[in-house]
């Protein structure tokens, strides 16, 4: 825990399920005072919800405002709404990559760019959930692979054009249990618990960890990351992917280690 954190106004957006929804979870223990942006309902009450589709200029001008006139400042804001679509840049029809685009990577532009004129003078911490497909990727996923790729630019462009008032980091997760990878897990396998089950055990033994990720771990680098304990971290891209992205599967001879 970061007594810092207590009474700090965070907004999370796609803040109902999944990642967002433990990142939510996480500041409310932390006793700040938690928005999430969301288009969908959450399961339950926790911190303050607010309607917000972050794609949309008008929905996110209006929800900070709300933000501003309630309780005065924001002092973090996380980027982890996100969506995903599968397709080869030959496949994928133009409306669903505007889309994408649209929620993922202009999403974060939007709330970004509408933040940052109230922590200027008090500084700040703006935090993007890419992915691990920024670095390494997966065949057919171009829109979502392109949009991942892209918040590495604009985190890096806010860390450099705002420091040292804001900081600014990306955290890269490979798979984390979510109803996002679960859905994923859907298309390979259809509509079966006990076969979903099999996919993401099957995903995580592909991991040096042996398993994929709790939303709840995502959660604890967030909020170091807001932390004073990281005030000297900026313009970093962290893989939080259990040692994907540096495992080569070539095996060589055994030895006796
Ligand atoms: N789950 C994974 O394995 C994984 C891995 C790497 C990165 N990510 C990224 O983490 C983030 C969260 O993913 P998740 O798995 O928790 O997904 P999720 O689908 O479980 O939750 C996403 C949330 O975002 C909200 N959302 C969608 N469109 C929105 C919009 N236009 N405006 C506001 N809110 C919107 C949804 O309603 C939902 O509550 C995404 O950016 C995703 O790309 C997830």
């Amino acid at each position: 825990m970061y007594s810092e954190l207590k009474d700090k106004v965070v907004i999370i957006t796609g803040g109902s399920n999944g990642i967002g929804r433990a990142i939510v979870e996480r500041f409310v223990k932390e006793g700040s005072i938690v928005y999430n942006f969301d288009v969908s309902d959450p399961k339950d009450p926790l911190g303050k919800f607010i309607r917000c589709d972050v794609s949309s200029e008008n929905d996110v001008k209006n929800s900070i405002n709300r933000v501003i006139r309630e309780s005065g400042r924001v002092n973090v804001l996380i980027n982890n709404a996100g969506i995903e679509s599968f397709g080869s840049v030959g496949k994928v029809p133009l409306d669903e990559w505007k889309h994408i685009l649209d929620v993922n990577l202009q999403g974060a532009f939007l709330m970004s760019k509408f933040t940052i004129p109230h922590m200027q003078e008090n500084g700040g911490v703006i935090e993007f959930i890419s992915s691990i497909q920024a670095k390494i990727i997966q065949k057919k996923l171009a829109a979502y692979v392109t949009s991942k790729h892209a918040l590495i630019g604009l985190m890096k462009s806010i860390a450099i054009d705002y420091a040292p008032k804001i900081r600014s980091m990306a955290i890269c997760p490979g798979s984390v249990r979510t109803p996002l990878l679960e859905w994923t897990a859907m298309k390979e396998v259809g509509n079966n618990k006990e076969r979903i089950e099999g996919k993401l055990k099957e995903w995580g033994n592909l991991y040096p960890m042996k398993r994929i990720a709790e939303a709840h771990e995502v959660a604890n680098l967030v909020a170091f990351l807001a932390s004073d304990e990281a005030m000297y971290i900026t313009g970093l891209c962290i893989p939080f992917d259990g040692g994907l992205s540096i495992a080569l599967f070539e095996s060589v001879p055994e030895d006796d280690d």
